[in-house]
Order: structure tokens, then C-alpha cells, then sequence
């Protein structure tokens, strides 16, 4: 297959982790005759220290023409006094909605063997394995440009959905939870929110289509308290943009680190581009010691999900689970034993299990 992927390394250790999915995108190439042509374009602060704005209009060009797009991370304390169009965040949101990729799956799943680097009791989070499904491109992140009033003692953030934007999403959560185990939960405030209120009536209307799916409302400060106290009762979550941004980073406790989750930002089409759910990391950008787990593991969703190779994501998903079961972790995981290692390192075992794999299964085939 001949794939063509811009990647967005952005900022901080977005720049190195970057470099881990390049590392492991080469060995499956070479692996499974696959090939992979690159293009790097500037986003986020990056962007706009080299041409004075988070989004050149070459980046969004270039992923339009992408068969798919890799992003590390975006921000810094470098530009947080920018005004609001000129902070690197901006062109994360940009891409976005230029690309309309609406639907974000989050998928959270605790690794085995690493339940007791959560700090929740292992009891609890055992088991866990649930996927967010975010609404990306709407609500308080895109209404009408914010605005500060009365001399800037007041402020205006609007909270904007059509039924249409709704039903999209809420159809992909539908989706999802049909490929799982058949459970949805969505996620509002309808009990204060008009938006949530049109939310929940869409989730009713779509009911009839997909009777295979079992269907809960949760609202979201209730959710927010059942995703740490019991995660395992979750299979599906849809919700809106914040909510589930702020959801997202919060059910990261369960494996232990934000370093570990990765995400799909999908169009209609199945155009997609594949993030981190972490962010920049500015405190340790340069030092070498980022864990490359969520981006490598984003790579394997961009995989699965735009090329159809579901087997060459398996082994990416494999590797990880080996080498953390082996002992080697990045430092971010408070592990009791094992071995710390660095970015570099880490992706390098992760990269070397994936070649192993192959030529384990060559051996098979070809001599026997
Ligand atoms: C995320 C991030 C972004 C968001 C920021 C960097 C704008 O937190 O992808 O979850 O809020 O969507
Ligand atoms: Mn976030």
C-alpha cells in the first residue's frame, strides 16, 4: 500500500515523539511491504515563530492533499501572553474544523500489568476499557468569536450546536458502541443547558435506529465522579466538545499516565488525523525522556482506521503491550520495579519487537 502522511510535529516533545511514530511507520513499512512517503509542515507556536501565524495556510494545503496526518503537540509558555489568535492552540483547533473532523474517539484502556501506576486502587480500574467519542469541531470551542465587554470586566464564550452536528456524532457513538459491547452512554447537562437539552432529544430520536445498542443519559458531574469510582461500567461515552475534553483527561488516571492515550480525529470519509490526547510537555521538551507510547499508539489508530491495516495496528498495540510487560517504561508511569528509559530507547524496543514479529512469522511460513 502506498500511503502519503503529513506530520505536524508542533511543539515541545510533540518535535520527539514525532520522530517515534516516523521510527515505527519505517519498520512496518519495510515489515509488511507498505510505503510510506512523509511531508512535515509547521503548526501551533512553531508556526508561528516561522511565519506569524499557528496555522500557514501550506499546512492546512498539505493535509488536504494527505491520504493522513500525524500531530504531536501544540503550546508553550513561550506564546501564553499572545492575544487569542496568535496562540498555538488556535492552530489546533484550525486544522480541525478546516478539515472537519468532527468525531475524536479517545479510546482509554488499562495495560495489564501496569493497573498499580494508576492512583486509583487497582481493584477499581481493573477491567477498564471505554472509549470517548468527542464531539470536536462544535460547541464553546467554535461559537461566535469570544468577546471581552465592558472594558474587559465581562466576557462572552458561546456554546453553539445544530441538530445536525449533533446527530453526526451522535451516530458515531452509536457506531462504536455496536463494534464494542453494545452500551452508550451520553454525556450532558441537560438539567441547565438548552444545547444539552436538543443533545439528549437527538440521542432519543436515534434510539429506534440502532436497537442492538443500550442506551444511559449521564449528566456530565455525575459522570465525571462515576469514571474514577467505577470505570468499568462504561463502554461508549459520547459527548460534547469541553465535556469531553475535560473527560478525556481525567479517565488518563486509569492507565497510570497521559503519556498512554492516543487519538483518532476522523472526517465523513474516513480522512483522519491522529493525535496524543497529551499535550506539549513544555517542562520537559529537549530532555529526551517523553514517553512516545500515545503518539506510537496513535500511528496504530491511523492504521486501522484510514488504511484498513488492521494487522500491522495490531503489532504496533502488541509491542507496546510486550515491552511494558517486559519492565521498560518512560519515566511519567509511577511503576514500582522496571526499568526507566528514554524516548529514543523506548521507541527503539518498541520498533525492534515489531521487526522481531515479522520475522518470527517468515520463519513459520517459509520453512515449515
Ligand atoms: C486536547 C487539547 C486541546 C483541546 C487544546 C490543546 C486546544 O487539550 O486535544 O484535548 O482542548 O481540544
Ligand atoms: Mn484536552
Amino acid at each position: 500500500m502506498k500511503k502519503h502522511i503529513v506530520l505536524l510535529p508542533g511543539d515541545g516533545i510533540g518535535k520527539e515523539v514525532i520522530n517515534s511514530a516516523k521510527d515505527v511507520l519505517h519498520a512496518i513499512a519495510e515489515e509488511y511491504n507498505h510505503s510510506f512517503s512523509f511531508e512535515t509542515h509547521e503548526i501551533g507556536g512553531a508556526a508561528i515563530d516561522l511565519y506569524g501565524t499557528p496555522l500557514p495556510e501550506a499546512t492546512v494545503g498539505a493535509c488536504k492533499q494527505a491520504d493522513a496526518v500525524l500531530l504531536g503537540a501544540v503550546g508553550g509558555p513561550k506564546w501564553d501572553r499572545n492575544p487569542s489568535h496568535l496562540r498555538p492552540e488556535r492552530g489546533l483547533l484550525g486544522i480541525r474544523k478546516a478539515l472537519d473532523l468532527f468525531a475524536n474517539l479517545r479510546p482509554i484502556k488499562g495495560f495489564k500489568n501496569l493497573l498499580h501506576a494508576s492512583p486509583l486502587k487497582e481493584e477499581v480500574v481493573a477491567g477498564s476499557d471505554l472509549l470517548i467519542v468527542r464531539e470536536l469541531t462544535g460547541g464553546l470551542y467554535f461559537g461566535t468569536p469570544s468577546e471581552r465587554r465592558d472594558n474587559g470586566n465581562a466576557v462572552v464564550d458561546t456554546l453553539a450546536y445544530t441538530r445536525k452536528e449533533i446527530e453526526r456524532i451522535v451516530d458515531k457513538g452509536f457506531q462504536a458502541a455496536q463494534q464494542r459491547r453494545g452500551q452508550l452512554t451520553s454525556v450532558d447537562k441537560a438539567n441547565v443547558l438548552e444545547s444539552s437539552k436538543l443533545w439528549r432529544e437527538v440521542v432519543e430520536e436515534k434510539k429506534a435506529q440502532y436497537p442492538d445498542v443500550k442506551v444511559d443519559h449521564l449528566l456530565v458531574d455525575a459522570a465525571a465522579m462515576k469514571l474514577i469510582t467505577s470505570p468499568t461500567q462504561f463502554d461508549v461515552i459520547v459527548t460534547e466538545n469541553l465535556f469531553g475534553d475535560i473527560l478525556s483527561d481525567e479517565a488518563s488516571v486509569l492507565t497510570g499516565s497521559l503519556g498512554m492515550l492516543p487519538s483518532a480525529s476522523l472526517r465523513e470519509d474516513g480522512l483522519g488525523l491522529y493525535e496524543p490526547v497529551h499535550g506539549s510537555a513544555p517542562d520537559i521538551a529537549g530532555k529526551g525522556i517523553a514517553n512516545p507510547v500515545a503518539m506510537i499508539l496513535s500511528t496504530a489508530l491511523m492504521l486501522r482506521y484510514s488504511f484498513n491495516l488492521d494487522d500491522e495496528a495490531k503489532v504496533i498495540e502488541d509491542a507496546v503491550q510486550s515491552i511494558l510487560d517486559a519492565g521498560f517504561h518512560t519515566g511519567d508511569l509511577q511503576v514500582q520495579d522496571g526499568r526507566i528509559v528514554g524516548t529514543v530507547e523506548m521507541t527503539k524496543l518498541i520498533v525492534d519487537y515489531i521487526k522481531s514479529q515479522n520475522a518470527s512469522k517468515c520463519i513459520a511460513s517459509c520453512y515449515f
